[in-house]
């Protein structure tokens, strides 16, 4: 059996109690003889910066780079909202994913039948819905310079941020949609906004040349970012694989989320390159944040973070049959009839994160 070293950053807000239920998930996994984990626990975000004064350590990003896998709760709250901005609680979460190079941000989002009716669309709409977001997590406007507010001296002040993308960075996540879409519905749909912005007009150049020259066998599209938010809330089931730049990603995967049932759904994965042997840095996080106002009641939704960890089975530790079984047993577990507070619907009673998790686990138990 194998063992993986995993780094676990639960972060602030709900991100220590979802951290929690996929701790025991891990746990199970290693007892059912499928994997097992060496894990150390980080700080990261506010709870960073109460410990040390910065958003992540030193010695927190050295595990990083060593782990097999980071497995990221979330980070952010009110009680940051004053800190320096250069260690604002998310400043942990950008440089984590800048400095392991995680430039593929897998964001898949999945309508499970029994949550067709927590969407605030019509059940025909979302039902049966797959589809893959593919975000570029560590170029365009997040990190590009200058990025700054100057004085211009006349009681006026600008704030500026940069817009940028080289060849390479738009071929290599262009390369993961296509690989991806080849072993799901065979078809990309790119999205950028090249009627206003330089970045958008290469971004479409570069994906049609990499299209033609690598993968001609795979269909592929254009779609302005801003009509790609109106289709995903029209008809979302025409997209397979959708790949797009760091800010549109963003926006379009919180969209997507809502086609799920609950942002509380969503899992990510975040690739680096592959090395020599095929091994990719890799960190796993659910979409949602860190959710203040409603941490510590036990109301927080787990399937995010513990899908999340269903990916790291998969595209980390190359555990398919086993992420196959974990994403089982949320379906079962959500066609049982349980639900969490945010993806209550009509049904008569909710359980609690921790209830949500011991369910998925003796699902678990059960076709195991
Ligand atoms: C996300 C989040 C982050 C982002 C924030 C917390 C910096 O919204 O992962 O989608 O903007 O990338
Ligand atoms: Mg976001």
């Amino acid at each position: 059996m194998a063992t993986y070293k995993l780094l676990l950053l639960a972060g602030d807000g709900i991100g220590p109690e979802v951290m929690t239920e996929v701790v025991k998930v891990a746990d199970w996994m290693a007892k059912a003889g499928i994997a097992s984990f060496e894990s150390e626990n980080g700080l990261v975000g506010g709870a960073a910066y109460d410990a040390h004064g910065k958003a992540i350590s030193e010695g927190d990003m050295k595990l990083a780079m060593e782990s097999d896998a980071v497995i990221f709760g979330a980070v952010g709250g009110p009680k940051w909202d004053a800190v320096p901005y250069d260690v604002r609680p998310e400043a942990g979460l950008l440089r984590l994913r800048k400095d392991l190079g995680l430039f593929a941000n897998l964001r898949p989002a999945i309508c499970y039948p029994a949550l067709a009716d927590a969407s605030s669309l019509k059940r025909e709409i979302v039902e049966g819905l797959d589809i893959m977001i593919v975000r570029e997590l560590t170029g365009g406007v997040y990190f590009g310079e200058p990025k700054e507010i100057i004085d211009l001296g006349n009681g006026q002040k600008r704030g500026i941020d940069t817009q940028v993308y080289d060849t390479y960075e738009i071929e290599r996540i262009g390369r993961v949609a296509f690989e991806l879409a080849r072993k799901r519905g065979n078809k990309v749909t790119s999205s950028e906004k090249r009627n206003v912005m330089k970045s958008g007009v290469l971004w479409h150049e570069v994906t049609n040349a990499l299209h033609k020259r690598e993968y001609p066998d795979v269909q592929l599209d254009h779609m302005l970012a801003d009509a790609l938010g109106m289709q995903l809330v029209r008809w979302p089931k025409q997209f397979d694989v959708i790949v797009t730049d760091n800010l549109f990603g963003d926006m379009l995967s919180d969209v997507a989320s809502m086609l799920t049932g609950s942002l509380g759904m969503l899992p990510s994965a975040s690739l680096g390159e592959a090395d020599k042997n095929g091994k990719r840095k890799a960190m796993y996080e659910p979409v949602h944040g860190s959710a203040p106002d409603i941490a510590g009641q036990g109301l927080a939704n787990p399937i995010a973070m513990i899908a999340s960890f269903g990916m790291a089975l998969r595209y980390s530790f190359n555990l398919g049959e086993a992420a196959d079984m974990l994403d089982k047993a949320i379906a079962n577990v959500l066609a049982s009839g349980l639900r969490t507070a945010d993806i209550k619907g009509t049904a008569a009673t909710t359980v609690s994160t921790t209830q949500m998790g011991d369910a998925i686990l003796a699902e678990l138990q059960k076709i195991k």
